[in-house]
């Protein structure tokens, strides 16, 4: 077949080099991955962001070739040459050139838009966000897989619909392609996100806000970390919404996001997770309440100046889909689900100490819970270490499982990095603003009361369980004796660094 002269240049022949061998790869990728489904998140990157890049780059070498040879030419032939190259049909090397030509930017101009659309979906892909700078996402995607979201695609959440967000977070994303390649991002990924979508516009295309949930019926099992592993149980009634579905949610926990009630607060400039000041606005009448610490109010012209947040979902739901449990709440909840054998003494004391024992590195931490749990049962314990090896393998292996899960040394992501706001246990969560010291000038405090957000309907070991009926309540006792501790402090007070 003969070809236009211009064309035999090495720049030319090179880049058609370049693009038949990125034509050909694309092809091979891409029935790879659409026959046998072998996507892997690598792939997807080659098929469609890398290997266009090589196709694009070689096609257009072709024409750059052929255009800086042309000009050579005409340089040495000077006169008698026109300005433009001009095509004759008639000619057969012009015919095949153009025919190549048009054939070839069909197929590419199918294959961009195929790849566009293909990158595009990629790019907002699970697979994508949660794998592709594997170390970095590795904690987030690890929780969200166990999370109630986990068939929810990050960039539901953190992009949302509409062009203009998108954009936003690809741009940002270039930023963060830069600060992984550079090693320049800091561990942990500091939160609350400043930039992340408002829960509005995103929580609240799945969750209608003022739809109503009945109360929830929690019943817990704790360890304590005594000889026995001993058994204590709590069963809650959590007041999501009012105790009537009549009523909606003009009372209980999702009263705060009635449309009435609108809830501005402002952080303490040095503890982010502390709030210093409340202001409760009944959109009815635009009644305003403001509460505020009465040991430290904040000065009245710098409340001003300041820019107030307005709480929505993320200030109590913290953690939607990665929540990091702490080794207290995963080994009771690997207790209660059998995978952990509550015979075997002092399991839950000596889980805890090397849980909560800081490592530098994933492997590291598995090692020392292997050495630890060994070293252990065998000076304490010579009789059970010899008898139950197998039972001690596996007690090892499942705390390594849990602890993979929840924690991730390697970007110091623990539950004290990121805690969830909604409780009130091991970070202050709720009792930022109910701990009974946020009061305003009549007198009106946000409540600490136990029965405000919930009531205790059973409680102690479970063969001498306290129990009541439905809307009574039980006084809480707390499961180890700590007299009026738990009423004077805050259950962070000693929760936060118990585990
Ligand atoms: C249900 C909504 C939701 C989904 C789905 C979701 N996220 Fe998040 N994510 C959040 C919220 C809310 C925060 C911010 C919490 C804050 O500011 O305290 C967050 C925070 C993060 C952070 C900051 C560090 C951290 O742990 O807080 C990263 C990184 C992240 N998400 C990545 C992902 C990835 C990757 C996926 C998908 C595998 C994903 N997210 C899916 C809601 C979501
Ligand atoms: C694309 C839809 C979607 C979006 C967006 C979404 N969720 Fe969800 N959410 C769900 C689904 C589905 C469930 C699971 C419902 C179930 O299991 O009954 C769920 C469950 C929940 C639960 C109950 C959790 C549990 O453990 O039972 C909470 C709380 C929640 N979502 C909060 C949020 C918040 C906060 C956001 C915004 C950051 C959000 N969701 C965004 C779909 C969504
Ligand atoms: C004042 C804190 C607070 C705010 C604000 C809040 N929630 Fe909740 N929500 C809770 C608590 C506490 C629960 C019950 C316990 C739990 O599931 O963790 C709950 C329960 C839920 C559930 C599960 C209900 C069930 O019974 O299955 C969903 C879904 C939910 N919230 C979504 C939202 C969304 C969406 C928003 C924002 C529009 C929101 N919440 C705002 C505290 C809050
Ligand atoms: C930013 C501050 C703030 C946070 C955080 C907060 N609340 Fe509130 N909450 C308020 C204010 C203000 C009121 C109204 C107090 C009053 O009655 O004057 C209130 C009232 C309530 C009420 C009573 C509603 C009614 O009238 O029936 C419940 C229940 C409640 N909160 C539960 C929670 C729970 C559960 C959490 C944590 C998941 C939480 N709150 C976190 C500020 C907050
Ligand atoms: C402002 C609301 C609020 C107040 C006041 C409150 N709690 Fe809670 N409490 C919660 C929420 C929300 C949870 C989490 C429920 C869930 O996860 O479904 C919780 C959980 C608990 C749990 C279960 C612990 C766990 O997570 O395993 C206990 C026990 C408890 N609270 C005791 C108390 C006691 C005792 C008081 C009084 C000093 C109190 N609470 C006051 C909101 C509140
Ligand atoms: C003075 C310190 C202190 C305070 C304050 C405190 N606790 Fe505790 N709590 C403890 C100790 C110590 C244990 C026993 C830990 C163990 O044996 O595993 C414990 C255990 C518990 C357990 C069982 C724990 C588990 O995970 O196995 C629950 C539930 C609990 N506390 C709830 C609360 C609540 C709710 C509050 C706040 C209203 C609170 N505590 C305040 C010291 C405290």
């Amino acid at each position: 077949m003969k070809l236009p002269q211009s064309v035999y240049n090495w720049t030319s022949v090179i880049g058609g080099a370049i693009a038949l061998v990125s034509f050909f790869m694309f092809v091979f990728l891409f029935a790879i991955s659409f026959f046998f489904d072998e996507g892997s998140s690598y792939l997807g990157l080659f098929i469609y962001i890398i290997i266009p890049i090589f196709l694009f780059i070689g096609l257009i070498l072709i024409p750059i070739g052929m255009v800086v040879k042309i000009r050579r030419d005409k340089k040495k032939e000077k006169a008698g040459v026109l300005k433009m190259p001009y095509i004759d049909l008639n000619n057969t090397r012009h015919r095949n050139a153009f025919i190549i030509f048009i054939i070839s930017t069909t197929i590419f101009l199918f294959l961009t838009a195929i790849g566009s659309y293909e990158a595009f979906h990629y790019s907002e892909s699970v697979e994508f966000c949660g794998t592709l700078c594997h170390k970095v996402m590795e904690p987030e995607y690890v929780a969200y897989q166990n999370s109630a979201h986990e068939r929810v695609a990050c960039v539901e959440c953190h992009v949302g619909s509409g062009a203009d967000w998108y954009m936003r977070s690809k741009l940002s994303g270039l930023y963060q392609i830069y600060s992984v390649a550079f090693g320049k991002y800091p561990t942990p990924i500091p939160t609350p996100l400043e930039n992340l979508r408002p829960a509005r516009e995103t929580c609240e295309r799945c969750h209608w806000p003022e739809k109503f949930y009945a109360r929830q019926l929690r019943v817990e099992k704790y360890f304590l970390a005594d000889e026995n592993n001993t058994e204590w149980d709590i069963i809650l009634e959590v007041k999501t919404s009012s105790a009537y579905s009549a009523h909606g949610i003009q009372e209980g926990i999702h009263w705060h996001i009635h449309p009435d009630v609108k809830i501005d607060y402002i952080r303490d400039t040095s503890d982010s997770k502390k709030i210093v000041w409340v202001q409760y606005t009944d959109l009815k009448t635009n009644e305003t309440t403001v509460y505020q610490s009465e040991e430290e109010p904040l000065d009245p012209s710098l409340i001003t100046t300041i820019t107030k947040k307005t709480m929505d979902c993320i200030d109590c739901h913290s953690r939607p889909s990665h929540a990091y449990k702490s080794p207290s709440h995963f080994i009771n909840n690997a207790f209660t689900a059998g995978k952990l054998p509550k015979d075997l003494p002092e399991l839950k004391s000596i889980a805890m100490e090397l849980l909560n024992t800081s490592y530098p590195t994933k492997d590291t931490a598995m090692l020392f819970i292997e050495k630890g749990i060994k070293e252990f049962y065998k000076s304490g314990y010579p009789d059970i270490f010899n008898k139950k090896k197998r039972l001690i393998e596996e007690v090892i292996s499942t705390i390594q499982t849990e602890f993979n899960k929840n924690i991730f040394p390697e970007m110091k992501v623990t539950w004290k990095a990121y805690p969830d706001h909604s409780s009130h246990i091991e970070s202050n969560g709720c009792f930022r603003c109910h701990d009974g010291l946020h009061t305003s000038k009549n007198g009106k405090t946000i409540s600490k009361d136990c029965n405000l957000c919930h009531t205790i309907l059973g409680q102690g070991y479970p063969d001498s369980l306290q129990r009541v009926m439905i809307n009574e309540s039980l006084e809480f006792k707390h499961p180890v004796d700590i007299g009026e501790a738990w009423q004077e402090n805050l259950c962070t007070e000693c929760h936060k660094d118990l585990y």
